[in-house]
């Protein structure tokens, strides 16, 4: 367990987003191609989530495929669209792992079976009691939001009952708690669309090191940094 391993009590975020970033570089380092690369994240995906539920965390969410990723050449869009399917097929030998899975983002433009998937997924593993992992597919800020607004109007709300709880129950991460933590390897400082609204008083990490490279020791030694921060929510 975490906790044992430090001498100073040391509390966890309730929630932690990680936007898996660096695959294509991890993968270039090494005269591989990109594809390579996303099989090495994907493989890292389950190591950390796995580690995430072992040390207790509430709620992990994981950045997988973003709204502009479908820039990208369509070979490559393949290949971590057949990573996805490969996980999902997986995931059913992970009963065990009591991990409850999620996905967020605009499912609908995904391959029919993949849907199928992940419905069976989320289905097998609702009433499990550890880790919420939510992955996030076809996954953006913006898109989210616009989202939410089609369907308060929809509802007919009137404009005086509008708040910010009628905005975040609109959102993919309704009834779940705002990101306490976002973590973003690569070397990148910047978030990229992801969870924009939740985000707004999310600490940050950042660091060099590459997704695939990213191990359980990182996560320990983020999770050590953030509880030096001093969170406000705008007080004194
Ligand atoms: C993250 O790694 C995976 C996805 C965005 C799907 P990248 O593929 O963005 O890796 P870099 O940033 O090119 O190194
Ligand atoms: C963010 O990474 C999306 C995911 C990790 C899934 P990108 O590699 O797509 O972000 P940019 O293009 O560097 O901002
Ligand atoms: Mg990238």
């Amino acid at each position: 367990m975490f906790s044992k391993k430090h001498k100073v009590d040391i509390s966890l975020p309730q929630h932690i987003a990680i936007i898996m970033d660096g695959n294509g570089r991890w993968a270039k380092k090494r005269k591989l191609p990109r594809s390579a690369g996303h099989v090495a994240g994907a493989k890292n995906f389950k190591t950390i989530a796995r580690y995430c539920n072992k040390i207790g965390l509430k709620y992990l969410t994981v950045y997988a495929f973003s709204t502009e990723n479908w820039k990208r050449p369509q070979e490559e869009v393949n290949g971590i669209m057949n990573l996805l399917r490969d996980y999902l097929k997986d995931a059913e030998n992970f009963k065990d792992e009591n991990i409850r899975v999620r996905f967020i983002g605009n499912i609908e433009p995904l391959a029919d079976d993949i849907k199928e998937l992940i419905h069976k997924n989320e289905e097998m593993s609702k009433d499990a009691t550890g880790l919420n992992l939510n992955i996030a597919i076809n996954y953006g800020g913006r898109d989210e939001i616009t989202n939410a607004v089609k369907n308060i109007v929809k509802s007919g709300i009137r404009e005086a009952d509008i708040d910010e709880s009628v905005i975040s129950q609109n959102l993919y991460t309704k009834d779940m708690p705002d990101p306490d933590f976002i973590i973003r390897p690569s070397g990148e400082y910047r978030l990229s669309n992801y969870l924009i609204w939740q985000s707004a008083y999310a600490e940050f990490w950042f660091s060099d090191v590459l997704w695939p490279d990213f191990t359980p020791k990182h996560l320990d030694k983020a999770i050590e940094e953030y509880n030096k921060r001093n969170r406000r929510f705008g007080g004194v």
